[in-house]
This record gives structure tokens, sequence and C-alpha cells, in this order.
């Protein structure tokens, strides 16, 4: 399965009752093991947690520490990019990964997250 068969397979376990929009995520880390999340929402909204940061907390929490790229899977034309939240724990955990886009039609788009988070506050700051 490749990383974007992953990501899209991962959308499926979206639990989206509220916004009804399901993302997918599949992390890749240096070994080759990949760790997938999708959305997780709540009744409070708020406590919603998005595809990407599942799936790197998840790989943390198996004793990933490396990541080379990650893809997200959303059903949209234009294809979804990582929110903020998401673009700092990705910097946090990935540096500069790179990241690629897709939706349910085939279509992909690669970029790199110090394109779309330039400037990122992170540990050389404290
Ligand atoms: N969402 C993600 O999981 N990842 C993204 O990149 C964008 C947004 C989720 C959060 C929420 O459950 C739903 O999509 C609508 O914002």
């Amino acid at each position: 399965m490749t990383l974007i068969e992953a990501s899209l397979a991962a959308r499926l376990h979206a639990h989206a009752p509220y916004s009804h929009f399901m993302v997918g995520a599949a992390l890749e880390d240096v070994d080759g093991r990949v760790h997938t999340g999708c959305n997780v929402e709540n009744a409070t909204y708020g406590l919603s947690v998005c595809a990407e940061r599942v799936a790197i907390l998840k790989a943390i929490s198996e004793g990933a520490r490396k990541f080379v790229r990650i893809a997200i899977a959303a059903d949209t034309a234009s294809l979804t990019p990582p929110c903020g939240a998401c673009r700092q724990i990705l910097w946090e955990f990935c540096g500069d990964i790179e990241i690629i886009l897709t939706n349910l039609h085939g279509a992909t788009e690669t970029l790199r997250l110090s394109g779309l988070y330039p400037r990122a506050f992170d540990a050389s700051y404290l």
C-alpha cells in the first residue's frame, strides 16, 4: 500500500459526525513504518483533533522520532492543507517534512512544510 493509499484508508475511520468533513493522514518514519490518523471530533467541537495530529501523536507514543513524509487525504477539489495547529505540531516533530496532499480523485500536490509555515516558532528560540 502506498502512503497515499494509507491516508485514504485512514480517512474512512474518521469520526466526523458534526462537520461531516473526513480527513486521513499517513506519516512515514525513517524506518519505513507508516503511522495513520483520522480526525476525531467531539460534541464540544473545540476538543476535536485533526487527522495529522492523531497520526503524529500515535507515532510519537509508539517510539518513532524521525519522519520523512506525510500524506493527507480529504474529499475536496482544492486539496486540503494542514491547519495552523497541525503545522506547528508537524514542525515540532517532523521539521521541514515533505507533505503530499491528495483527494478522492487522484489529484496530488507535494509541498514542504517550510513553504506552508515559514518562520515557525520552535525550541531554537527558547
Ligand atoms: N481537519 C483535519 O483533520 N485536518 C485538516 O487538515 C483540516 C481539518 C478536520 C478537523 C475537523 O474534524 C474537520 O476536519 C473540519 O474542520
